[in-house]
């Protein structure tokens, strides 16, 4: 497996040695259960800070291969091109993507990089999985070495429409390098029609419904490439078994206790990013203080916001708006002692994550655009005992399947505040009947289903022809 972090980041300490600590975001969430539980298999990625890479190492069962990215590569391949290009793109451009043709070059270097350590561990014959937009050229480099190996790739995060995709500069390096793979899986529907209306207008392939026929790479005159859709998922089992902890009980319990006792408690739970919606969700939040919809003497809310990609521009504007937003609305409604919003920026370990989601009697998920949201997943999974209500973003992959959740337009100020008390006041029954539909969705289809399935596909696609297959 192929992706730009490996599951573990490494922090320095103050004296000088190294720490490994879990990496931010869903792709780790979803695919360290998976590669914890395959017998042999390689992680090739990013440790997470510039400079020499550290020899490969075993980890929680896992062997993990460091790729190195230097200074440059950090703030032209990852935060230029990866960050400030692509992803505000494929996030139907909430900020305005940057382009500079520096840091394009240093995406093909990186990428190329990371092709050949992939090469170099794979097995012959094997499965090479590359995840994510920040490897999407890293396809086809494997494919002109490798004739021997199956190659899938799946995007976590959003494809955009072809009017979107057409702005980026290097569009059909970008198509070419992700058809060298066998299989390109998407989270939704659309995001598959998107890539494949791409391949349509901007390359002049032939698409015969979810199968594009790529001609001229390699031995074979035409390979077929199969484009489908896979809805990744979470460790169901393991987040639902983490609720009978008895120590994980009791911190929900004191958690609650902290917070003065409170009636109600809200909770968002986001990485720090302008894509997840927490300016809107802090602007409804106010608003039901200042017109009195919500005491604050009886309802908390707690968001945490874990720290990502702080030297990206975008990111630090947000966290000044978001942090100066906290300020006022506890400035103006904090009973003394207790905060109106308690603002976490920080990462919770999974332990401490589910004690949130046990003690939330509301979860808001409001992203204004994302792949899956596995933060819905989390807190269903959390919620054997069939309380606390999900209000989700329409605009979040979960929302095509998470259909009893208490849907809304993150956008629409409004419909936001009027979603956030019709959770607050939804009695238990409705409330039991909701998350139960939910809990049927999230225990049934977990991520292990979700990699069996995509790696299923894979085995049974690609053109046995081609190459010395
Ligand atoms: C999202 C992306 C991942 C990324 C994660 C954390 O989940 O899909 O590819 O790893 O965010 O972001 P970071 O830039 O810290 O790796």
């Amino acid at each position: 497996m192929v992706a730009n972090r490996l599951p573990v980041d490494s922090r320095t300490l103050p004296d000088g040695a190294t720490e490994w600590v879990t990496s931010p975001g869903g792709l780790v969430t979803a695919m360290e259960s998976v590669m914890r539980t395959v017998d042999s298999g390689a992680w090739v990625g990013w440790g997470g800070s510039p400079g020499e890479a550290p020899e490969p190492f075993e980890a929680d069962g896992m062997s993990l291969y460091p790729v190195r990215l230097d200074q440059q590569d950090v703030e032209r391949y990852y935060e230029g091109f990866s960050n400030a290009t692509l992803w505000p793109l494929y996030h139907d451009v909430i900020v305005d993507p940057e382009f500079h043709r520096t840091w394009w070059d240093s995406y093909v270097t990186a990428n190329r990089r990371f092709a050949r350590a992939a090469g170099a561990v794979a097995s012959k014959g094997g499965t090479i999985w590359v995840h994510d937009y920040q490897l999407q050229l890293v396809p086809r480099m494997i494919r002109d070495d490798r004739t021997d190996v199956r190659i899938g790739f799946f995007n976590h995060i959003p494809f955009p429409s072809v009017e979107l995709f057409s702005q980026l500069p290097k569009r059909n390096q970008m198509l070419r390098g992700l058809l060298g793979s066998d299989l390109v899986g998407f989270q939704r529907e659309s995001d598959a029609q998107n890539f494949l209306g791409a391949v349509r207008k901007l390359l002049g392939y032939q698409v015969d419904g979810q199968v594009i026929s790529v001609p001229g790479l390699g031995a074979a005159p035409v390979r077929e490439v199969l484009v489908q859709t896979f809805p990744i998922s979470i460790d169901s089992e393991a987040v639902s078994a983490l609720t009978e902890d008895a120590e994980v009980r009791e911190r929900a319990v004191q958690l609650r206790r902290d917070l003065g006792d409170p009636h109600k408690v809200v909770l968002g739970v986001d990485r720090l990013d302008y894509t997840k919606g927490i300016r809107h969700r802090l602007k409804a939040w106010g608003e039901l203080l200042n017109d009195g919809s919500i005491d604050p003497h009886d309802t908390v809310m707690i968001q945490v916001a874990t720290p990502s990609r702080e030297r990206v521009e975008a990111y630090r504007q947000l966290r000044d708006e978001v942090e100066l937003t906290v300020g006022r609305i506890n400035g103006d409604h904090a009973p003394i002692g207790r905060p109106a919003v308690s603002y976490q920026h920080r990462s919770f370990d999974r332990r401490d994550m589910t004690a949130l989601f046990m003690a939330a009697d509301v979860v808001l998920v409001t992203a204004l655009r994302d792949g899956m949201n596995l933060v819905a997943k989390e807190y269903v999974a959390s919620r054997p005992d069939l309380r606390g209500v999900l209000v989700l973003s329409e605009f979040a992959g979960a929302a095509d399947e998470l259909r009893a959740a208490v849907m809304v337009n993150p956008h629409d100020i409004d419909e936001l505040k009027s979603a956030i008390l019709r959770a607050l006041a939804m009695p238990e029954e409705e409330q039991e009947d909701a998350m139960r539909s939910l809990r049927h969705q999230v225990m049934e289809n977990d991520v292990q289903a979700w990699a069996h399935d995509f790696l299923q596909h894979l085995e049974q696609s690609g053109d046995p022809a081609y190459g010395t297959r």
